[in-house]
């Protein structure tokens, strides 16, 4: 029986936008063991002068994280960021409501400017918007960004941090939509506090970026109202919009869990809309994009209430290798969206809702962790738009759906692309013929794979290579046409050069 066939047609001279290099972003919370045993944890031998973990750190690198954002999540509605500047000795230890747990306020702002620099990420901080005011929001940029001679410039001087960070993106609060959220607001209420502070924010440095907060999810009853309303009022004074997305096999339906980004591709869609209906409707010629500045699979029921202690072991989740093929589809719609999508921050970077968990002795690594390593390494210029001829394969919540998921990228500076594709068939192999229609000579240089038989399949301690991404034998093109089997639950990435 021969396997089912696809045609994927590209041309690097048919393209949709710029790759956002902002894509490639990271989530940092004071939330269980990310921050505190994650990145920052100074009584371990493997911790840095600074206290920062340097196996993390280096695995961090090796992912190539470009933004970070900080310090939350619904932490960051409770939270005084004066708490977590000036001497370690004299920060207040406080509840964390949001998560029921101990802060203890060891780590804060300039930390976290410090970690950035060490992985070479732009640091993203985050504003209250809950308990905080429009002040505290505006004096947190002075602290910040400001040179000096100023009161809170002068403070940031005295805390050690003479030149200042100049921390470019600003989140102007964390899913204020949400009920769950400490000082929730309605759209109308939240629009106007964001553009008040987003005003005096952007007064305070005229060159910041700000991030307005969308819609928690696409379950959210408020969703896609909040979002064009908040829009509607802010739209001057923000520059990006954020969604928050994740996603789990609840029903255990794999085969709809592997068409998930059909669903997550129609909320792209909804929000490309509405930022297009508020742009016509305020006769704006200012843009807004997406910041997509949570993301993840989450829904394996880990504990999210720390019981009041410090650092608590909360939404630890175990990925497995149908998560990875999710997690890389996602990634493909960074792709195929980046005309709208500019920004987004996996979360999170260790420990919660992560692909990388820390023990005192050590790092595991989990199936998606070498997904997002390999496309945000490769994944530059800009994306193609395919043309992709594929089987389809029937789900439950989706009808059918191509067999094969897939994205491209084209460097014409380097003349590097990379093609990134999912087969999210559970049993059948496909065949795919990819045809280069700009009649350049294309090579395939390096390619690599993601793929087992068992979908439940996950990394442990005690076999924590199970799953990674191999190196397979390069396909060869010939007269611009190469052919792959790609197998059933696959992930594979081609890393091509094309000549004049
Ligand atoms: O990332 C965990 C939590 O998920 C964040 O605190 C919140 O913004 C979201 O609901």
């Amino acid at each position: 029986m021969t396997n089912p066939k696809a045609q994927i047609f590209l041309d690097t001279n048919r393209t949709i936008a710029p790759i956002s290099s902002l894509l490639f972003g990271g989530f940092v919370e004071h939330m269980g063991r990310c921050v505190y045993e994650g990145i920052y944890d100074p009584k371990s031998p493997l911790a840095d002068a600074n206290g920062l973990r340097l196996d993390v750190l280096q695995a961090l690198r090796d992912q190539a994280y470009t933004v970070i954002r900080y310090p939350g999540g619904n932490f960051l509605s409770g939270y005084n960021w004066l708490d977590g500047v000036g001497p370690k000795g004299e920060r207040p230890s406080r509840r964390n409501l949001a998560w029921q747990s101990i802060e203890t306020n060891q780590f804060g702002t300039n930390e976290f400017v410090d970690f950035c620099r060490e992985i070479n990420a732009a640091p993203m901080l985050g504003v209250n918007m809950g308990t905080g005011t429009i002040q505290s929001a505006s004096d947190l940029v002075e602290y910040c960004n400001v040179d000096s001679g100023t009161y809170w410039s002068d403070l940031r001087a005295s805390h050690g941090y003479r030149q200042p960070h100049n921390v470019r993106y600003w989140c102007v609060g964390n899913e204020m939509d949400g009920p769950w959220q400490i000082g929730h607001l309605d759209a109308v209420a939240y629009g106007n506090k964001a553009l008040e502070a987003a005003k005096m924010m952007k007064w305070q440095d005229p060159t910041i970026k700000t991030v307005l907060c969308g819609s928690s999810g696409d379950k959210m009853p408020t969703y896609p109202d909040w979002d064009r309303i908040a829009l509607e009022i802010a739209w001057e004074h923000v520059d990006y919009h954020s969604m928050h997305y994740y996603a789990g096999n609840r029903d255990n339906d794999t085969a709809s869990f592997l068409a998930n980004a059909v669903e997550f591709e129609n909320f792209v869609n909804t929000l490309e809309g509405t930022l297009r209906y508020v742009k016509a409707r305020r006769r704006s010629n200012h843009d807004v994009f997406l910041s997509w500045d949570e993301w993840q699979v989450w829904y394996k029921g880990d504990p999210l209430q720390g019981n009041w202690t410090e650092a608590p072991h909360l939404a630890e989740e175990i990925y497995n290798l149908e998560d990875a093929l999710v997690v890389a589809q996602w990634l493909n719609v960074f792709l195929r969206k980046s005309h709208v999508l500019k920004i987004a921050c996996v979360a999170q970077i260790v420990n919660v809702i992560s692909w990388l968990h820390t023990r005192p002795d050590g790092l595991l690594k989990q199936p998606s962790f070498y997904v997002f390593q390999l496309v945000s390494n490769l994944a530059r210029g800009e994306a193609l738009d395919l043309l992709v001829k594929a089987p389809l394969v029937a789900t439950r919540a989706y009808g059918d759906v191509p067999a094969l998921d897939v994205s491209a990228s084209f460097d014409a500076a380097t003349r590097q692309g990379a093609i990134f594709l999912v087969n999210r068939s559970l049993k059948e192999a496909v065949t795919a013929e990819f045809i280069w229609q700009d009649g350049k000579t294309v090579a395939i240089n390096q390619a690599w794979q993601l793929t087992g038989d068992d979908p439940k399949a996950s990394n442990s301690w005690e076999a924590p290579n199970r799953l990674v991404t191999q190196p397979i034998p390069t396909p060869k093109v010939s007269d611009g046409r190469s052919t792959l089997t790609l197998p059933p639950l696959s992930f594979t990435v081609l890393q091509t050069s094309v000549q004049i």
